[in-house]
């Protein structure tokens, strides 16, 4: 069975003594809770001091991108070793911010995608359409444009350390999530397409996060789809009580 898994997108916010607040508020909230995994992505500056709080909880962590070469003259980047050895165990990848501000691509994204895996960590990859494209019936056509290249040439056996986030652009930061309907239909949809991509015990192995605009009061209606295994949140994220009740209300 898929474990749900909340993970918190905290952007490029909180310095170094808001994360340890946040993070410690977190961890003490949550340490009763074990069918749900747990994870908190704070900014590069924080991971290390995190990664103390978090130390022996159920708390895991993970960090907001990577760059995909090992080491070298790339000013400004970070690999997956360092990020493994600051403690992270997951990477968010091709957010839509990255893809809308920073020039991420799916060739990108692949590359980032195969070198976390091939490094141990976790990849969250991120896919999803923004309104005009809804509103010209293609949210699909992305979805499928997104997670087919994104996802190319990665064997069955690493897809199962991957996660998907289903973030439409449209409902990110903007309070208006996608009903449990919508979510439900491109989550199935992105299900099928792993079944043809690699095989379908790995698709139903794969779990698929909502993305956008996530609440305390909307998510017990997401998880309750069938195809939706978690959430990652961002605004909701930054605050203790409501991130603690959006895994709370998973249980
Ligand atoms: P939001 O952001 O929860 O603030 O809508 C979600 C995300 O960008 O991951």
């Amino acid at each position: 069975m898929r474990k749900v898994i909340i993970a918190g997108n905290w952007k490029m916010n909180k310095n170094i003594s808001e994360s340890i607040d946040l993070a410690n508020g977190i961890q003490r909230s949550v340490y009763d809770v074990d069918s749900v995994e747990i994870v908190v992505c704070p900014p590069y500056t924080s991971l290390g001091d995190v990664r103390e709080v978090i130390a022996s909880t159920n708390v895991k962590m993970g960090a907001q991108d990577v760059y995909w070469e090992a080491e070298g003259a790339f000013t400004g980047e970070v690999s997956c070793g360092m990020l493994k050895s600051v403690g992270c165990e997951y990477v968010i990848i091709g957010h839509s911010e990255r893809r809308q501000f920073f020039g991420e691509t799916n060739e990108t994204v692949n590359k980032k995608t195969k070198a976390a895996l091939k490094n141990g960590l976790k990849p969250i990859v991120c896919v999803g359409e923004k309104l005009e494209e809804r509103n010209a019936g293609k949210a699909f056509q992305v979805v499928k444009d997104h997670v087919e290249n994104s996802l190319s040439g990665i064997s069955k056996q690493d897809m199962l350390n991957v996660v998907i986030a289903y973030e439409p652009v449209w409902a990110i930061g903007t309070g208006v999530n996608a009903t449990k309907e919508q979510a439900q239909e491109i989550h199935k949809y992105i299900r099928e397409l792993l079944a043809k991509m690699f095989d379908p015990e790995v698709a139903k192995s794969i779990r698929i996060q909502y993305g956008g605009s996530v609440k305390p009061d909307n998510i017990a209606e997401l998880i309750s789809q069938p195809d939706v295994d978690g959430a990652l949140v961002g605004g909701a994220s930054l605050k203790v009580d409501s991130f603690v009740a959006i895994v709370k209300n998973c249980v």
